[in-house]
């Protein structure tokens, strides 16, 4: 992996640093498409367990090779989702705020997560209000921008704010393709963020243009194959091989993309981001 920074000599930036990051994965070892409740789903379409599998596989070697210390949970048969861990909560401080799904078919998975956050020494927050966990609820910094409009109610952020003693800044969603908040933003680090405009209602762009000036824009076309889903340690930057402007933009700001292909887990309607829940203890 190359630590050097002069790929771009003609553009200035800060100096990029990785921060160890502790995360929780599930193997998508009964991954399916059996139900449609995001446009991406097709059930008609045929799904490769395996290769779903190895393409996750080889996500979880690249968090291992950057020094990752990364959790699993064990999949259940019949919960073909599991696989998109972020849903799994919201975890800061050791709270562990639970999720509380959208759709029946997802629902197992809350009390699945949770029972995994108290076995490990998480203290678990049980959730009254609907709410997808870190599909919806993205620290930056000292906030958490939390995306609504799709899965998550508005009154879960209100929840989230009182466990977590953090401002928790609303965001509308408008467009089914980007249904939670990690499908339309790209956090980078604990300033810097990426995201599509087409996927916000004009209050929430407001909001984030005058709180993130800088930001990246991502093109539509990264976005149509789910670019944005991506995560970062603050250097390294694990996106969808097939994000190549997002891939440049990264380059230009001194962060190092590294592509991965998980083209299967695409047939859910996931991508990176949605395969990796971050523990904060
Ligand atoms: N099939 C899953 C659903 O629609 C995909 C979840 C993707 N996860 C994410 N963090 N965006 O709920």
């Amino acid at each position: 992996m190359s630590t050097n920074l002069q790929d771009s000599p003609m553009t200035e930036h800060p100096v990029r640093t990785p921060i160890k990051r502790t995360v929780l994965m599930c193997k998508p070892e009964y991954f399916t498409v059996v139900y449609r409740i995001n446009p991406w789903m097709n059930p008609a379409l045929p799904t490769d367990t395996s290769l779903a599998v190895s393409q996750w596989q080889a996500l979880y070697d690249i968090y291992i090779e950057l020094g990752f210390d990364v959790h699993l949970i064990d999949p259940i048969d019949g919960l073909p989702d599991m696989v998109y861990a972020a849903n799994g909560g919201f975890v800061i401080d050791n709270k562990a705020y639970g999720a509380s799904f959208t759709y029946p078919e997802r629902q197992p998975e809350g009390p699945a997560y949770m029972d995994w956050f108290r076995d490990n020494g998480f203290e678990v927050h049980a959730p009254r209000e609907i709410n997808e966990g870190e599909g919806d609820f993205l620290l930056v910094g000292d906030v958490i921008l939390a995306g609504t409009g799709f899965r998550s109610d508005s009154n879960s952020h209100e929840e989230l704010a009182a466990i977590s003693g953090r401002e928790v800044i609303t965001l509308k969603l408008v467009n089914p393709s980007f249904y939670h908040l990690d499908t339309a933003i790209a956090v980078l680090d604990d300033t810097n963020i990426a995201y599509l405009r087409s996927a916000f209602d004009a209050a929430s762009l407001d909001i984030l243009e005058a709180r993130y000036p800088d930001a990246i824009i991502a093109t539509e076309s990264d976005a149509a194959i789910l670019g944005l889903n991506s995560y970062s340690d603050g250097y390294n930057v694990v996106i969808a091989s097939r994000a190549t402007d997002f891939e440049r933009q990264l380059r230009e700001r001194g962060y190092n993309p590294i592509g991965v292909d998980l083209s299967e887990l695409l047939l859910g309607g996931g991508g990176v981001k949605c395969c990796t829940l971050e523990l904060r203890r």
